[in-house]
């Protein structure tokens, strides 16, 4: 038994890490995500703003439906339609969580509300009264919190635990604090509030400053039991504090933290993974933890050393986070059970018998072309086969490209649109370029592209090409993706993907952009 307190983990990468332009999940792929995190024992997974849009709904109710080990959140401006919507959403949870907030800081009452600090703090303690009828676990926060004033953080904070919130997040919105500052302000409100003893004290930090983990881990050691945070720091603008620099922090310097966490960290990078090719968000080789030369040691002498004593330059093991390199797991030969049985080990289920016949069937054909499988090659073939949560506007049919010295490169395409068949040719810069114009010559889609990322899922030329296709149409931005080993078809796949995505599309409302 530990003597430490526990921290509370509050994973927001469905819902603030959504929030970064470009970062868009479909429901399925948040379930997906969640159903890692909740493998990985996070406390409290934030599934998304559930006011936003129908999908955002739909993506916190399946959250719902499919996580129980884990408390399923829904954000909700502190007005009654949010709470209320939010509160339908998480209904069929075993335990959720309304999350209300309203900006306390004279800048964002006086421009954003154009409220009265009195007006601000009545309407707090009456949508977390509301909130409190609808859910006994509710958390309230004061947006823009650090620059508010300490009096009227501390009245704010008093009249709505009065009200009934079990859990007080004091964010960083704009990433402004100073690890000292901020840790104290947490120290200066607990114990200035005569019942603060009645709630958990939560942090939420954006990385302006790249001092998101400092500032959580300050708020910490001065008092803070919950940290919200996001996997690869992914979140509005800069990002926010990274789940997974916070749990390694405290879990490798005990000695420091007077904290433990429940999280079981070896499904740190395989969530890490999952979360960069949904979002089409590489992971920078240098990031602590999860980037890829995180543990590789490149310079003899600490080589050497790592040899001779692994301890010498590594302060965690590779292992223990999730680094399993490159694991071979099936072949050509392998039966449809251990398939399925690896994919789960994987955290991968599938909801019907026929999503499992699909990515079986991807599953034999990459084994065709590719003789080793490898565990990050079954994650990146999911992305493919999972249940669609979107009508297919556009299917995939034929491709013959050609490139040759001296000539430009052309594709003929053949594609679906609506279950009937199109056919052109376009040239172009190159095969995927040739490929796009082709296929806008069908759709015509008047979408902008944004970002074209291509990444090998493997080491290897016969690695599975993963190709993310980000459009834009009237700020409406998603990312599409599309695997193959052929980069070409990969690509294509992304882009028609996006496409789908685009033509089922709904505008969503953003929760600090809106004015209560
Ligand atoms: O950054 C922020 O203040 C937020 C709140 C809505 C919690 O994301
Ligand atoms: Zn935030």
């Amino acid at each position: 038994m530990s003597s430490k307190d526990n921290l509370i983990i509050f994973d927001t990468t469905l819902r603030d890490g959504e929030q970064s332009p470009g970062a868009s999940m479909t429901r399925d792929e948040k379930v997906r995500i969640a159903k890692l995190l909740e493998k990985m024992r996070v406390d409290v997974i934030e599934a998304g703003f559930a006011i936003a849009s129908p999908g955002d709904f739909d993506a916190v109710k399946a959250v719902a439906e499919s996580v129980k080990d884990s408390i399923i959140c829904s954000l909700a401006r502190a007005v009654p339609a949010d709470i209320e919507r939010a509160a339908e959403a998480l209904k069929p949870a075993n335990a959720g969580r309304i999350h209300t907030f309203i900006a306390t800081s004279p800048i964002h009452m006086q421009y954003k509300l154009q409220m009265q600090p009195d007006q601000v703090l009545e309407r707090a303690v009456a949508m977390v009264k509301l909130a409190r009828n609808l859910r006994d676990d509710v958390e309230f926060s004061l947006e823009d919190g650090s620059r508010s004033e300490f009096d009227f953080q501390c009245r704010v904070i008093e009249a709505v635990i009065n009200a009934g919130a079990t859990t007080i997040n004091i964010p960083d919105t704009v990433g402004y604090g100073a690890p000292d500052e901020y840790g104290l302000m947490f120290r200066r409100v607990i114990e200035n509030v005569p019942n603060a003893d009645k709630a958990v004290f939560s942090t939420h930090c954006h990385n302006d400053l790249g001092l998101a983990v400092a500032n959580s881990l300050s708020a910490v050691m001065n008092g803070a039991r919950q940290v919200e945070c996001t996997i690869n720091g992914l979140g509005e603008r800069a990002g926010n504090a990274s789940l997974e620099e916070i749990v390694m922090a405290v879990k490798t310097r005990a000695d420091v933290f007077p904290v433990t966490t429940n999280i079981d960290p070896v499904h740190i990078v395989p969530t890490s993974r999952l979360v960069s090719s949904i979002t089409g968000f590489p992971v920078q080789p240098n990031k602590a933890i999860v980037g890829a030369n995180a543990f590789a040691h490149e310079s003899g002498i600490h080589q050497d050393g790592v040899l001779k004593h692994r301890e010498t330059y590594e302060i965690m093991s590779a292992e223990s986070v999730g680094w399993k390199t490159n694991k071979l797991v099936l072949g050509k030969h392998s039966g449809r059970a251990a398939v399925k049985a690896r994919f789960e080990e994987l955290g991968i289920t599938f909801e019907s018998q026929e999503d499992l016949n699909k990515a079986f069937i991807s599953f034999k054909d990459l084994a065709d072309k590719k003789h080793e499988i490898f565990d990050e090659d079954l994650q990146a073939l999911v992305s493919g086969v999972t249940a669609p949560d979107i009508a297919i506007k556009y299917e995939f049919f034929n491709l013959e490209a050609t490139s040759k010295s001296g000539v430009k490169p052309k594709a003929s395409m053949t594609l679906k649109v609506d279950g009937i068949e199109h056919q052109t040719e376009a040239e172009g810069d190159g095969l995927v370029d040739a490929s796009f114009k082709a296929i806008e010559k069908i759709a015509n889609s008047d979408t902008e592209l944004q970002l074209y990322l291509v990444s090998a899922v493997t080491q290897g030329t016969d690695s599975l090409g993963e190709v993310t296709v980000r459009l834009e149409k009237d700020g409406v931005i998603v990312n599409g993706s599309g695997t193959d080993t052929d980069v070409i078809v990969a690509s294509v796949k992304a882009y028609l993907d996006a496409l789908n995505l685009m033509a089922a599309g709904t505008l969503k409302a953003h929760p600090q952009k809106e004015g209560v």
